[in-house]
């Protein structure tokens, strides 16, 4: 399940502008800064595969990158980017919606929450969106690492999380804990999306 080759394929603005090929693929959603990218970069063992920032809404399209030739990982613009003005948002949503509603070899939405924070409004109304939408999820929850010490703990958001989605799902939704500093995650979620590849 390990990642031996990646390349950048390209960006695009909206999903009729995809890679047209039957590779499988999965995208990394969440709000702006939740560390989708620096996600991207330890799942590749890499620093700068995808780009990292700190400052909120660096990745502004849909960028493909191809995995050992033969499936996609797609580093997708953060939601919820405060400094962002309302019609900017808008857009997001219609095209990033377009994107999951229209792709046909997503395999599954890796779901990234931040760990240590309660869960945002916005995770939630994404959840729910995509149970509604039956688009298959997996909740990644993010910054495992930064449990010790000041702040919340993980399993804190992490049970807030589940009250949720047990309330709200059948089936409560595949979910990880990570961290891109430690590394933690690294393997189980590429063992766990290996096997979503499979079935
Ligand atoms: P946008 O592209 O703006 O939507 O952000 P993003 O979700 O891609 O976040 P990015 O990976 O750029 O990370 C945002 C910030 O969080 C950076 O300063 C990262 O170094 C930090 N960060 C990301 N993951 C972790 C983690 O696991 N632990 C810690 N401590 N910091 C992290
Ligand atoms: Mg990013």
């Amino acid at each position: 399940s390990q990642i031996k080759e990646i390349e950048f394929v390209k960006s695009s603005n909206r999903a009729k502008d995809c890679p047209r090929d039957e590779r499988p693929e999965f995208a990394i959603l969440g709000r702006s800064n939740v560390g989708k990218s620096s996600l991207i970069n330890t799942l590749v063992k890499r620093k700068e595969v995808a780009l990292t920032s700190k400052k909120p809404g660096k990745t502004q399209l849909i960028n493909h990158f191809l995995v050992n030739k033969s499936w996609y990982i797609v580093d997708l613009p953060g939601y919820g980017f405060a400094t962002a003005s309302e019609s900017e948002r808008m857009d997001w949503s219609a095209f990033t919606k377009g994107y999951f509603l229209n792709r046909e070899t997503l395999v599954a939405v890796l779901l990234l929450i931040d760990a240590t924070i309660p869960p945002k409004r916005i995770d939630i109304d994404c959840a729910n969106w995509l149970g509604r939408n039956n688009i298959p999820m997996t909740i990644v929850f993010t910054k495992c690492d930064k449990m010790k010490g000041k702040g919340r703990r993980p399993e804190e958001t992490l049970g807030a999380f589940q009250d949720f989605m047990k309330e709200n799902y059948k089936q409560h939704p595949p979910w990880i804990m990570t961290s891109s500093v430690s590394g933690l995650g690294r393997d189980e979620l590429l063992l766990h999306m290996s096997q979503l590849r499979n079935y």
